[in-house]
């Protein structure tokens, strides 16, 4: 079985399960997003890339993310407060999120953050409202329902109509309007966000083609100021949202998503004007392929038809096979030169979903035997419970390049 590179001889040492970030993957994850950024910016606007860091926000990994010059996308207080201590300059992060409360949106806007991603009109008289209190204004960009089907997995398309996330594209002139004539908010533009995991570009073009349309009926518009006046609004930015997704299947093979595919799909259907600026947040992109999930083999048990490779991390440790169905690349690291023989590989939780996968091959496991979850550096550690009161898996950072 063809393995990535691990240092088994520390995995040795450690208390099983962790995760095991490889910054050599990172550092290169980072080097060609910035290239392939900075390719698309030369022939069109300026298009910057903040990082969704719900994907992963272990400490080392935020700092080494804002040090390559990434901003930060942040979905609660939580969230802020991390970017904001990795070294995210606070005019770099931007909040989003279908229901901040009024602890959140306050500390955002001591923190002075670029801006509030706003999903519903009555989120943005709240927001004006406690900016107001405050003495400041709250830079806001709408979050638009483009209703544009990501083609990926249910749980994880938010585009659609029926999900509730965004303003729905009707009531996008009355939030617009309400940004002019509220006194403490400003308006800057328009966020959209339709899924996560997308291999595929056409959702993004059909996306790209919605936001033409929506931004020429935005700025088409007049609406009124506090003080009477008349104002055409013009969208400065455009955010495009996440959800580049990876090859889960070939983690080995193909480690860097393909970025290139994807500012160019944006370069090429995003009308974009050179007073414009275009954000992407990205990921599960930037962050998934580094990611291992280092477990050992508890017990192997035979079954009544099938074979059983317990291990000594579970569900609590990485959900997604059991709330998306994910699959993950499990490898035998220990024992890679073995014959493949077929397994379930299985948590101990006391749960029937506590499977990360069915019928697989690996080379022959037994007892003491560490395997290698790939791909699991989004929506990995982040989403980790103490399920069954089992601690919460521990992290190993590879010494940097
Ligand atoms: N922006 C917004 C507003 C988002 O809600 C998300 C992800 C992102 C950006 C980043 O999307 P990405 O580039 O990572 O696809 N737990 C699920 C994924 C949930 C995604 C939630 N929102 C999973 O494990 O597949």
């Amino acid at each position: 079985m063809i393995t990535g590179h691990f240092p088994i001889a520390q995995f040795e040492r450690l208390e099983t399960p962790f995760y095991y970030y490889d910054m050599t993957v990172l550092s290169d994850t980072l080097r060609t997003v910035n290239r392939e950024r900075a390719a698309v910016s030369a022939s069109c606007s300026a298009f910057d890339v903040h990082y969704a860091i719900k994907a992963c926000a272990t400490d080392a990994i935020l700092q080494k993310i804002a040090q390559a010059g990434l901003g930060a996308d942040c979905v609660s207080g939580g969230e802020v407060k991390a970017a904001i201590e990795a070294g995210f300059p606070a005019d770099r992060i931007v909040f989003a999120g279908v229901a901040k409360s009024d602890r959140e949106i306050r500390y955002a806007l001591e923190q002075g953050i670029f801006c509030f991603n706003v999903e519903s009109l009555e989120e943005l008289e709240v927001i004006s409202s406690l900016a107001f209190e405050m003495g400041t204004t709250a830079r806001v960009c709408l979050r638009v329902n483009p209703n544009v089907d990501a083609h990926t997995h249910g749980k994880i398309t938010t585009g659609l109509s029926e999900n509730k996330f965004g303003i729905p594209m009707r009531f996008l002139p009355q939030a617009v309007a309400c940004c002019y004539r509220l006194p403490a908010v400003e308006f800057l533009g328009l966020h959209f966000h339709i899924g996560s995991q997308i291999t595929d570009m056409k959702p993004f073009v059909h996306l790209a083609h919605r936001i033409n349309e929506l931004v020429a009926e935005v700025e088409q518009m007049t609406c009124t100021d506090p003080n009477g006046n008349t104002v055409r609004p013009t969208v400065q930015h455009i955010n495009v949202g996440g959800g580049l997704g990876i090859l889960y299947e070939h983690p080995n093979h193909f480690p860097i998503p393909d970025f290139k595919a994807y500012f160019d799909t944006w370069r090429t259907h995003l009308h974009v004007r050179a007073d414009q600026q275009v954000h992407c947040e990205l990921g599960r992109s930037i962050i998934a392929q580094c990611g291992n999930l280092v477990t050992r083999v508890l017990y192997v048990k035979k079954g009544e038809n099938k074979q059983f490779a317990i291990v000594d991390a579970g569900m609590n440790d990485l959900i997604r096979p059991a709330m998306y169905g994910a699959f993950h690349r499990v490898e035998n690291i220990t024992h890679p030169e073995k014959e493949e023989q077929l397994y379930d590989i299985v948590g101990p939780v006391c749960e029937s979903s506590d499977v990360f996968v069915e019928n697989y091959h690996i080379s022959a496991v037994e007892r003491g035997d560490l395997l290698v979850m790939r791909s699991a550096g989004a929506y990995g550690e982040t989403m980790a419970s103490q399920y069954n009161l089992r601690r919460l898996p521990g992290h190993i950072i590879s010494s940097p390049k």
